[in-house]
């Protein structure tokens, strides 16, 4: 194998276990027909082309990547509700076989762009066959909306390739914020739903 393959194969570790386990805490609910605070898992290595780039634009040293470029590893948790994004947070928080090291509510406080998510820095040990060896990884918890308007406004950003103009950039803020209100909707109607159903079950 040569460098850039055996540097990032135990990130490649990370990413496969930590989608098990992701993807097992969805099961835990919906064994038990509840409903699960997680959709869907995704997860990815960061490409080395994107890891260069990353790396000359913060002037991270090639040799420090491992201390300093912390989504090498990156996980994503969609959620259906805003509220289970928070749920899920308590629950990666409350794990013993990983360490939060650093959150970013990028709900209560959305970037300027007008993305919104809630992002969790872990530290995760991994079993190599030279010893345990801790890794970091990025965890992007959001909802169904909040992905959409994520995945669409990068995919944009991408194909343009530097800064949009100012209009677009107001637009973008705007299906942002209309992303923003569906999410409202969706967990006033199903509060709505459920106290229904509390008031047919008495
Ligand atoms: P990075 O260099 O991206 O790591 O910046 P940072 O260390 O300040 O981290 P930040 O928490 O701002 O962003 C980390 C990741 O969140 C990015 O790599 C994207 O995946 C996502 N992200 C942050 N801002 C935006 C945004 O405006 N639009 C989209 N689509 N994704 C974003
Ligand atoms: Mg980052």
């Amino acid at each position: 194998m040569e460098k850039w393959e055996l540097f990032l194969a135990p990130y490649e570790q990370v990413v496969t276990e930590m989608k098990i386990k992701l993807k097992g805490i969805r099961k835990q609910f919906t064994d038990k027909n509840e409903h699960s605070p997680i959709e869907f898992v995704t997860g990815r290595v960061k490409p080395i082309d994107s890891i260069k780039t990353k790396s000359r634009l913060k002037g991270i040293p090639l040799d420090n990547l491992e201390e300093e470029m912390q989504d090498i590893a990156g996980l994503r948790v969609t959620c259906q509700f805003v509220e289970d994004i928070y749920e899920v947070v308590n629950l990666i928080k409350s794990r013993n076989d990983l360490t939060v090291i650093q959150d970013r509510d990028y709900l209560s406080h959305e970037k300027e762009s007008g993305y919104r998510s809630y992002h969790l820095i872990i530290e995760y040990p991994i079993q190599l066959v030279t010893g345990e060896k801790k890794l970091y990884a990025e965890i992007q918890i959001r909802t169904l909306a909040m992905n959409f308007w994520a995945t669409i406004e990068h995919s944009l950003n991408y194909k343009y390739q530097g800064e949009f103009p100012e209009e677009i950039n107001k637009r973008l803020i705007r299906a942002s914020e209309a992303a923003n209100l569906l999410d409202e909707e969706m967990s006033k109607i199903r509060e709505e739903i459920q106290e229904a159903q509390q008031l047919f079950s008495h």
